[in-house]
């Protein structure tokens, strides 16, 4: 057990020392590392180290800058969508509070950890009662990340250790669902909430990207990243460098065969012949999209994102998304068949057929 432990508090000391000193180099030779042949993750290059760099979210950041100049802070939860910058603020956050300290004050635990109730009871216990120098009025900071997949038992133990040591110790939970932390632990808690970031955020963010990493993109390319990150900044970043290390040129084209995704292009089209009743056209695309491997899942997923911002008449928008949804609720349910694919087109065109029907 100890032994477990102890291997562990090395491995957290490491990847924070190499996160370090990559950032560092990094940041002073940019070239080196692609001559060298290896690259950093972008999300990793590219993660912002000051609370004002992130993007979005403003007032709940601003909140976040607050607390960073007062140095009084209380206990936080970050709620939120993934990849809209929870980790990266309170990292960022703890940086502003802690400045060189930030190594000796701040442990980070996230869903790689063992963070059973054990954990809790001791390593937490016992950083929480290291005595570490700090300028007044500053804290400890106990980071735990993805809280939400902590055990209730865990969360449980939390709550008391969380009041006897609010001396000289703060925590900072980020959490994808904030109904997965229990009451009582909300309750000690200030609880920020995240949103998805709109599409010019991280179109603004990956032109910066670009800019910085000479990537060569066509509009129709980048319009593609943002369309597949739906506001998730990880992943928009992740689909350009995959992308441009793929492809060696983002375009649209080159941006779904890496994501894998159906060409909103054919879904559009497909969605233009359901309008104007031709079934069969409309059905020749369902099926060079079934030949090519996607699953249900995947075109109905791209299906509704389409028809959302489709040129439409609105009340047949609002009867497609209805149909839309019937479909992708018998998909889940188990029944991914070609047919109900076709079925699904099938009302689709009988919808713009007669519109007025069924009124
Ligand atoms: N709001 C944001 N502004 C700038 N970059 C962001 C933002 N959100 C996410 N990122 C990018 O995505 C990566 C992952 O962000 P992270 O904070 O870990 O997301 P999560 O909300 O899932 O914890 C960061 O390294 C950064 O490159
Ligand atoms: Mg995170």
């Amino acid at each position: 057990m100890a032994g477990g432990e102890e291997d562990m508090e090395i491995e957290v000391e490491k990847t924070k020392d190499t996160g370090d000193d990559s950032s560092g180099s990094i940041k002073g030779k940019p070239s080196e590392s692609k001559t060298s042949g290896y690259e950093l993750p972008w999300v990793e290059k590219y993660r912002p180290l000051k609370l004002h760099d992130i993007v979005g979210n403003t007032e709940t950041i601003s909140r976040l800058e607050v607390f960073a100049k007062e140095g009084n802070v209380p206990n936080v939860i970050i709620a939120g969508p993934p990849g809209t910058g929870k980790t990266t603020s309170i990292l960022c956050l703890a940086r502003a509070l802690l400045g060189p300290s930030f190594r000796d004050a701040v442990m980070e635990l996230n869903a790689s950890n063992d963070r059973g109730i054990d954990v809790v009871r001791n390593k937490i216990k016992m950083f929480a009662q290291q005595k570490v120098t700090l300028p007044k009025g500053r804290h400890k900071i106990i980071i735990l990340d993805e809280a939400d997949s902590m055990t209730d038992g865990a969360q449980q133990a939390l709550r008391r250790t969380m009041e006897i040591y609010s001396k000289t110790t703060r925590f900072a939970l980020a959490c994808n669902a904030s109904d997965k932390i229990i009451e009582p632990i909300q309750s000690r808690c200030a609880v920020l909430r995240y949103s998805k970031l709109s599409d010019k955020q991280v179109l603004d963010r990956l032109l910066t990207v670009c800019e910085k990493e000479n990537v060569s993109y066509s509009d129709d390319g980048l319009e593609a990243v943002v369309f597949t990150a739906q506001g998730d900044m990880r992943q928009g970043i992740n689909n350009l460098q995959s992308t441009f290390q793929g492809f060696g040129h983002v375009n649209s084209e080159n941006v779904f065969k890496v994501c894998d995704e159906p060409h909103p292009l054919h879904v559009k089209n497909m969605l233009d012949h359901c309008v104007n009743g031709n079934i069969d056209e409309a059905y020749k695309i369902m099926h060079s999209l079934w030949k090519l491997g996607y699953s249900p899942e995947d075109i109905i997923t791209i299906v509704f994102r389409v028809c959302k911002t489709h040129n439409m008449p609105e009340y047949l928008k609002l009867e497609y998304i209805k149909e839309i949804g019937y479909t992708h609720m018998r998909i889940a349910e188990g029944v991914e068949s070609l047919l109900q694919m076709s079925g699904l087109l099938a009302k689709l065109c009988k919808k713009s057929a007669v519109p007025a029907t069924g009124q």
